[in-house]
């Protein structure tokens, strides 16, 4: 497995396998890897004939007052992982590659990212969108790897790739969770002893909104207020939003009559945690 750093060498990777035939699968990450990244790429593998992982901290998405510095990076880890896992190529390049000083173009999207997430965060998916157009002109792959974990986002790439006709097929993977159920997430490592177990509190009210839903629950006010007393049982979790939309326009809906999303996104002390389910 080959470590690159420039988009030239990387343009010119893939142009030698393109020229053997070679299908290619792209697994965008922001690196400090763990189950839930290994699962895109073990699917990327199983499904393409070479795979690139991406590996970039984009500051792009960070707001002013979020993560950027601290956010976990461990380069060799994330290497072995991929290694191991059958990737062929880590594109890494540094922000400057990326982003030169002139850098002046953006991707944004004016359905899908004004709620949810896009609410308190209210650059991240125009952040998103210019970084995912930028890897899919440098890898120019055959499929894209994106978690359900990241629901809206996920949502909002498939919109881009239909609006602006990428050609590439996105390919969206389960969440992976934790033994006890909570969903792998770099943030995690943000938690102290107490905050982890506090954090269960998000699976545990998801399962009964869930097992609201598929007991026959048309309601989604009342999906939502099951979800929400679970999650102010746990005196350490703070919510940001309890929501149940369309799967397709991320509309909050007051009627399950078709595919829903129903996401959360909750303090646990410092740290801001996600976790969703959809019922197609
Ligand atoms: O999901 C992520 O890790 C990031 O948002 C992505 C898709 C790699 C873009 O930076």
């Amino acid at each position: 497995m080959k470590i690159v750093n420039t988009i030239q060498e990387v343009r010119e990777q893939v142009k030698e396998w393109k020229k053997q035939g070679l299908s290619v699968g792209l697994v965008p990450t922001m690196g400090y890897l763990h189950e839930g990244h290994k699962s895109l790429i073990d699917c990327a593998v199983a499904e393409n004939d070479k795979v690139v992982v991406s590996v970039f901290v984009n500051p792009m998405q960070f707001g002013p007052k979020e993560d950027l510095e601290s956010y976990p990076r461990d380069l060799d880890r994330d290497a072995a992982l991929c290694e191991k896992a059958g990737a062929a190529l880590i594109f890494h390049p540094a922000p400057e590659e990326m982003y030169h000083d002139d850098f002046s173009s953006f991707v944004d999207m004016n359905t899908l990212t004004g709620g949810l997430c896009g609410k308190t965060r209210p650059i991240h998916f125009r952040g998103v969108c210019t970084v995912v157009s930028k890897l899919f002109n440098i890898v120019t792959p055959d499929k894209a790897y994106f978690g359900q974990k990241d629901a809206q986002q996920l949502a909002v790439i498939r919109h881009m790739v239909s609006d602006l006709n990428f050609g590439i097929e996105i390919v969206g993977c389960p969440i992976i969770r934790e033994e006890d159920g909570l969903a792998k997430s770099s943030r995690n490592t943000y938690l102290n002893d107490e905050e982890r177990k506090a954090a269960l509190i998000l699976s545990k009210s998801l399962k009964k909104g869930r097992e609201l839903a598929e007991a026959g629950e048309k309601d989604a006010g009342k999906l939502r207020k099951v979800i929400t007393d679970v999650l102010v049982s746990e005196p350490m979790a703070k919510i940001d939003y309890v929501e149940i939309v369309d799967w397709n326009t991320l509309d909050a809906v007051d009627r399950i009559d078709g595919p829903i999303l129903a996401a959360i996104a909750v303090y646990i002390g410092k740290t801001r945690l996600i976790d969703n389910f959809i019922l197609a």
